[in-house]
């Protein structure tokens, strides 16, 4: 079913608040899944059948995040250190698709801060994922 369409988008773009991220946050998933180089990175690591789980997870990440909500209890960096094959390319892309879903769901300024803590969060993850001393100097 992801595959095939993408949630229908909102006729008009919406302030940030539960609801608004959640259609973001499904819109992104399914665009990440088809997307030929993030698609194959989650298709290896997350099945159909567990997929609502994985929703469930990312919305409580985002949740707490930015409505302080407390329903997540994880560790983003140990679940991505486990992944084969994470690049900053895919990084990159990862952030271009997000950026993108923002613009089409949210109001400009919501969608521009919304995009500014995922940067966020991805520099401190790529920071622990690709850090090499080695390569320093
Ligand atoms: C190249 C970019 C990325 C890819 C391909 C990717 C892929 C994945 C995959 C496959 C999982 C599931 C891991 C598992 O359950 O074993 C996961 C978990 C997760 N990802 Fe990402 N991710 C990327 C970047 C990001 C970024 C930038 C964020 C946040 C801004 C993020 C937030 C999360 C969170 C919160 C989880 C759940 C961790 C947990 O299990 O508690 N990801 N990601």
């Amino acid at each position: 079913m992801v595959r095939d369409a993408l949630p229908a988008g909102p006729v008009t773009r919406a302030p940030l608040d539960e609801n608004s991220l959640a259609a973001l946050l499904e819109r992104f998933y399914a665009k990440a899944r088809r997307d030929p180089a993030l698609g194959p990175v989650f298709a290896a690591a997350i099945t159909e059948e567990s997929w609502p789980e994985h929703m469930a997870r990312i919305s409580g990440f985002w949740r707490s995040v930015l409505f302080k909500t407390g329903d997540y209890k994880g560790n983003p960096f140990g679940a991505h250190l486990r992944l084969a094959g994470l690049t900053p390319a895919l990084f990159g892309r990862w952030l271009e698709l997000f950026g993108e879903t923002c613009r089409e769901v949210l109001e400009p300024e919501a969608a521009a801060a919304l995009q500014h803590r995922a940067e966020r969060i991805a520099e401190s993850l790529q920071a622990g994922l690709f850090f090499r001393p080695d390569r320093l100097g």
